[in-house]
């Protein structure tokens, strides 16, 4: 009996050695001292031996049975120790690592001078508004005073849906919509695409964007024009900029001019950048030709006003210093990410 004892003691604790999963120890549980198990047969054997042997015998077989108890304890405990090492290497987190960064997209270029501009006319007052890109020839063309068979009309040969219908080749046509509206006085601006049947170059493209000036109220003169324009100068391009105006034509203004700003690289004494002149031409502007405001329902007689128009993606060159119109449509990220 006592060796029976003993080598069940000894194939247990050997087994619980070997055992690498809770499985397992709970397997060498059953086996050994479980309902069916090798000691629990020996104990069952226990009326075979003699009354005064068995309180040792029993005694023999609770030890034998705390013995391997004790063992499948320290092996559980300890098994769980190894586990939860392996599990804690396995998770753990290299704090040192970068962090993955977010990729942020931005604003354009061309939006964020557009918004400047915008930004600047809202704050002397002004209102935005747009208008339609399919356009009628009356609104492009006609009712701001360039009638059917003027040169002005082959300036701009255009994209036409058909014989009366076209894409806008200028922001100008929202004048006459904003007019049209009868709501006196005006003071709005209006940003927009606009087309033209242009090859692509350096500073062309068939489709760019222009903002669109326009201030009908009565007593407006050309002082309020350059005084206007003075002030958006100087908070678009430095507190320093000047503005000055070159007579030119256009039919819808008149007198008409255009505006160049002192350069804002080299403040006017002459660089590469305005070509050794000092100046920068920005825009076209005038006082509305008496004819539009007519076509428009306005009287002449009791009220005047001034438009301007300027040409946005020339105002995003100059300011970012790009030289090549086409990076602002090709959306290639590495040049976004500049801005
Ligand atoms: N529409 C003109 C162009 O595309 C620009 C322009 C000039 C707009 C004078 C105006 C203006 O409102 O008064 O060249």
């Amino acid at each position: 009996m006592k060796e029976l004892l003993a080598r069940i003691k000894e194939e247990a604790l050997a087994k619980i050695a070997e055992s690498d999963a809770p499985d397992k120890l709970n397997e060498v549980r059953i086996n050994y001292l479980g309902k069916k198990g090798e000691l629990t047969s020996v104990l069952k054997g226990m009326k075979d031996v003699s009354p005064e042997e068995r309180p040792k015998v029993g005694q023999m077989v609770n030890d034998t049975r705390e013995a391997i108890e004790t063992a499948l304890e320290n092996a559980r405990i300890e098994l769980e120790r190894k586990l939860r090492e392996v599990s804690m290497k396995k998770e753990v987190i290299d704090v040192t690592l970068p962090a993955k960064k977010m990729q942020m997209g931005h604003r354009h270029p061309n939006t964020i001078v557009m918004e400047e501009v915008e930004r600047i006319f809202v704050g002397m007052g002004y209102e935005v508004v747009e208008g339609p890109e399919v356009e009628t020839d009356y609104y492009n063309f006609e009712a701001l005073n360039i009638p059917a068979d003027h040169p002005a009309k082959d300036e701009q040969d255009t994209f036409y849906v058909n014989g009366d219908i076209l894409l806008r080749t200028q922001t100008s046509g929202t004048q006459v919509h904003d007019m049209e509206k009868g709501k006196l006085p005006i003071r709005m601006i209006a940003p927009g695409r606009v087309f033209r049947s242009d090859e692509v170059d350096a500073t062309h493209s068939p489709s760019f964007h222009q903002i669109e000036g326009l201030v009908i109220d009565k007593h407006i003169t050309f002082a309020d024009l350059k005084g206007t324009l003075a002030e958006f100068a100087r908070e678009m391009f430095g507190e320093d900029t000047k503005v000055r105006f070159r007579p030119h034509h256009f039919n819808f203004t008149e007198p008409s001019a255009e505006a160049d700003v002192s350069c804002f690289k080299c403040g006017g004494s002459g660089c590469r950048f305005c070509k050794g002149t000092g100046w920068i031409e920005i825009l076209g502007c005038g006082m509305v030709h008496p004819n539009v405001l007519r076509m428009s329902k306005i009287d002449p007689d009791e009220y005047s006003g001034f438009a301007f128009g300027l040409g946005l993606e020339r105002i995003a060159l100059l300011k970012y210093e790009i030289d090549d119109m086409r990076l602002l449509y090709e959306n290639d990220v590495r040049f976004l990410n500049q801005f």
